[in-house]
């Protein structure tokens, strides 16, 4: 099949609106060949460095050699397995996901992707309180799911009907307004540390634990959703530890999956995961905590753990920081959680097709539209980090 027909039958089939989008913006790029930082196109010989990475799906580069071998060597002997029964690779994974929180968080519950683990983590906070109320960032994005779905944008849900009670919104960032929203009959706020869709704004320092207190002192629950910022992102296993928080609920997804076998999980405290001890089969998903999927994501935290990468990652900021200096940007970072910041609307956009067409393949943020999210895989090396710093100073500078 030519790219032109493909383009055509993608169109009838799958999206005709994103095929209208990429024709209008010459952005016709068709995912061919793919190693490390980057991927080529699959009709000619172009290619991009994927400063996009799914929104961390490609944390560890594509293909990443340790995650393909660990799945590759899953699928010689297992297969999904079945959910209804214990299996090593998912009780070890459960193990070390644990470990990485210190022990904070001693429940895990598995599934396929992030909107489910979302609402996973809504379900079990309701349970939990007793209560109904969920607390959200306007702007934010948790998933096109149920009740991810219900805590995000009224724009992808005001055409599906009425939104389930007890949802409410608040501007990210503004501590007198949680304040405000959290009240004895809220269950949870449910908050990405550093939200990627409204443009990767970088809290105040004291943001994230006076919403911590506030939940605290209301009996409330703090969901955080590091979907993105999780895994190494920021620089550390979790975002949460920049600001010594202690959540009752982490969702991790996307890069857990090592870009090779989709896997989510839901991490949470002894007393919320006690729902479990008398109601085992409350909750279930089928495909959740595959055993391939176990098997990449134990890869995933084994090049995540090996000493020096989150050191790696924080070296990278500093190296972006430097070489972006000056810029008519201005650029957010933690770690390689970064965006660049544009001063008009819109701005975000044309930055990703200027880019596009050098050789980069980053995404603007879909609520900011001035923004360029720019999430370079964590392997990047010094060298690479370079060359993409300069293909930006030559667009930018
Ligand atoms: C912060 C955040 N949470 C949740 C999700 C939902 O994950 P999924 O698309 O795997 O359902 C996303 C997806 O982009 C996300 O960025």
């Amino acid at each position: 099949m030519d790219r032109t027909t493909l383009f055509e039958q993608y169109g009838s089939h799958v999206n005709a609106g994103k095929i209208d989008v990429y024709e209008r913006y010459g952005l016709d790029a068709v995912m061919g060949g793919r190693e490390g930082i980057r991927f080529r196109d699959a009709y000619d010989d172009r290619s991009w460095i994927n400063c996009h990475c799914n929104g961390g799906v490609f944390n560890l580069g594509h293909r990443n050699p340790q995650v393909l071998a660990a799945v590759q060597a899953s699928l010689a002997t297992q297969d999904i397995g079945n959910h209804h029964l214990p299996a090593v690779s998912r009780t070890e994974l459960a193990r070390r996901l644990v470990s990485t929180t210190g022990g904070l968080l001693p429940g895990v519950v598995f599934g396929v992707g992030g909107g489910e683990a979302i609402d996973l983590a809504i379900k079990v906070t309701r349970a939990a309180t007793g209560r109904v109320g969920v607390v959200s960032a306007n702007g934010g994005f948790h998933g096109h799911t149920g009740l991810a779905l219900a805590a995000g944008d009224a724009a992808y849900r005001d055409p599906f009907g009425p939104n389930p009670p007890g949802f409410s919104q608040v501007p990210f960032d503004e501590v007198v307004a949680m304040d405000a929203a959290v009240d004895d009959r809220t269950a949870a706020v449910i908050l990405e540390p550093i939200p990627a869709t409204l443009g990767m704004p970088i809290p105040d320092p004291g943001y994230l634990p006076a919403v911590q207190r506030i939940c605290r002192e209301r009996g409330a629950k703090l969901i955080l959703d590091e979907v993105q910022t999780g895994l190494g992102r920021t620089g550390r296993m979790w975002a949460y530890e920049h600001w010594d928080l202690e959540p009752d609920v982490v969702v991790s997804g996307k890069g857990l999956s090592g870009g090779i076998y989709p896997i989510s999980a839901t991490l949470m405290t002894r007393e919320i995961h006690s729902l479990f001890d008398t109601d085992p089969f409350i909750h279930i998903s089928t495909f959740g905590g595959a055993e391939p999927g176990a098997a990449a994501a134990l890869a995933v935290l084994d090049v995540v753990e090996t000493p020096g990468f989150l050191d790696h990652v924080t070296e990278l900021e500093s190296r972006f920081t430097a070489g972006l200096a000056g810029m008519p940007f201005a650029f957010r970072h933690l770690g390689l959680m970064m965006a660049l910041a544009f001063p008009a609307p819109d701005a975000g956009m044309f930055a990703a097709k200027l880019l596009f067409d050098v050789g980069i393949f980053a995404v603007y943020a879909n609520n900011d539209t001035s923004v360029l999210q720019f999430l370079p895989p964590l392997i990047t090396t010094n060298e690479e980090a370079d060359e993409i710093i300069g293909i930006v100073r030559s667009v930018f500078g």
